[in-house]
């Protein structure tokens, strides 16, 4: 496995590989790894011949009061895993390395990138498809690898794939979740004890509406009305606080008042300072 942190050199590493015609997966993360990018590296590493992974917390993607400088960060560890999973490229640049001038083009998607998440992160998600974007440009993968957790920023990259013509197949993968329902994430380890005991509560929320769902009931209000009567249930302490609860057509996450079509339930949430999200669709 081969370790690069230089733009110029990744770039020499991957040319062999593509004029060898060897298809390359490309798996973008902010390390701390867990189980839910072990899954897209699994993926790629199945569909392809070269496997690269990128490690890089882009400080573009964080607001001012957000958790940037306290993000979870662990290269060795995640290294020792990557080891494990046979990838080929881990590319870790610095911050230096991927902005060493004020970055004044950036990738905006627009209607994919308003409501939802970016309500209460304003200008994330222009981070995201930013470094997305340059990232792209410097892997050239044939395949990239996105979690269906982060439902709003994998729609808008795949826009962002069709409408900026990146030669890139994106390959969405199932949110991996604790054996308690908890969704995967590298925030999961800001939850104290007593947190990370009423985290399930947000699955649970989610998974009750779907039954409601599948039982017949299609009124966006009604099935939003249960995950927040779990979700603010009086017994659970410490409590959930709900940043929203959103049920979006599944494609263009434009609201829906009736699901008739394939959509989106997603939810953020804060347990004492950690913000979590998750999703279930409804189809
Ligand atoms: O989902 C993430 O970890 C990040 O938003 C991504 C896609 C690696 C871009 O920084």
């Amino acid at each position: 496995m081969k370790v690069i942190r230089r733009i110029e050199e990744i770039r020499k590493e991957l040319k062999v590989f593509r004029q060898g015609r060897r298809k390359i997966g490309f798996v973008p993360t902010m390390g701390y790894l867990h189980d839910g990018h072990l899954a897209l590296v699994r993926k790629a590493r199945n569909d392809c011949d070269i496997v690269v992974v990128s490690i890089f917390v882009n400080p573009l993607q964080f607001g001012p009061a957000e958790d940037f400088k306290r993000y979870p960060r662990d290269e060795r560890r995640d290294l020792n895993i990557l080891e494990k999973e046979n990838v080929d490229v881990v590319f870790i640049p610095s911050a230096e390395e991927m902005y060493p001038e004020p970055q004044l083009v950036f990738v905006y998607v627009e209607k994919l990138s308003e409501g939802m998440c970016s309500t209460f992160r304003p200008g994330h998600f222009r981070g995201v498809a930013t470094v997305v974007a340059k990232l792209f440009n410097i892997v050239q993968p044939d395949i990239a690898y996105f979690g269906e957790k982060d439902y709003q920023q994998l729609k808008i990259i795949e826009k962002m794939v069709r409408d900026l013509n990146f030669p890139i197949r994106i390959v969405p993968i199932k949110t991996v979740r604790e054996y308690d329902g908890v969704a995967m994430s590298s925030r999961n380890a800001y939850l104290m004890s007593d947190e990370r005991k009423v985290a399930p509560f947000i699955y649970k929320a989610l998974s009750e509406a779907e039954s409601l769902f599948q039982a017949g009931e299609k009124q966006a209000e009604i099935l939003k009305n249960k995950v927040r009567e779990t979700l603010e249930s009086k017994s659970l302490n410490p409590s959930i606080k709900v940043q929203y609860i959103e049920i979006r057509d599944a494609e263009t996450l434009e609201e829906i008042d009736e699901v008739n079509t394939k959509a989106v339930l997603a939810i953020a949430a804060y347990i004492g300072n950690t913000r979590l999200i998750d999703n279930i669709i409804l189809e």
